[in-house]
């Protein structure tokens, strides 16, 4: 089933120049980027984003991590964009994403992981309105 799901280069992986590599990853496996947007987040943004971590201890580091500098957003698509992007990412804390993985290759901490993917299909529906307006989504040319 073709899907679309967004990923977020995180300030840590936009400081280490590394854009054009994670990119790199998503187009061999298969993913299309079908909108993008650098931005800087403001703290609303990213309070407002990761909401529903609200409760977590992690949760004000991970607001000023993602505010502290530029990420990179996409709409991801292709067959089952959501697990594939996920696999592609590799485990949140990358001491235990496996080799190859983008957090296995470009994360240095749990905190500071390099990218984040929405996680089934109901988030991934709710964080591209977050980001794109529905003009914004570029359909691919057959
Ligand atoms: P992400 O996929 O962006 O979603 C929430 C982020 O919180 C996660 O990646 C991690 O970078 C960060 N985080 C920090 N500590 C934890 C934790 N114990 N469990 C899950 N996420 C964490």
């Amino acid at each position: 089933m073709t899907e679309r799901t967004i990923s977020i280069i995180k300030p840590d992986a936009v400081a280490k120049n590394v854009i054009g590599q994670i990119y790199d990853r998503f187009e061999k496996a298969g993913l299309r980027v079908v909108a993008a947007k650098m931005m800087q987040l403001s703290d609303e943004q990213a309070k407002a984003f990761y909401a529903v971590h609200q409760a977590r201890p992690f949760y004000n580091d991970l607001v000023s991590f993602m505010t502290s500098g530029p990420v990179m957003v996409q709409v991801l698509e292709g067959e089952n964009a959501i697990a594939k992007n996920r696999e592609v990412m590799g485990a949140t804390n990358p001491a235990e994403a496996a080799p190859g993985t983008i957090r296995a290759d470009f994360a240095a901490s749990i905190d500071e992981n390099a990218v984040h993917g929405s996680d089934a299909p109901e988030t991934a529906a709710e964080e591209i309105k977050f980001f794109f307006t529905d003009a914004e989504l570029c359909a691919r040319k057959r």
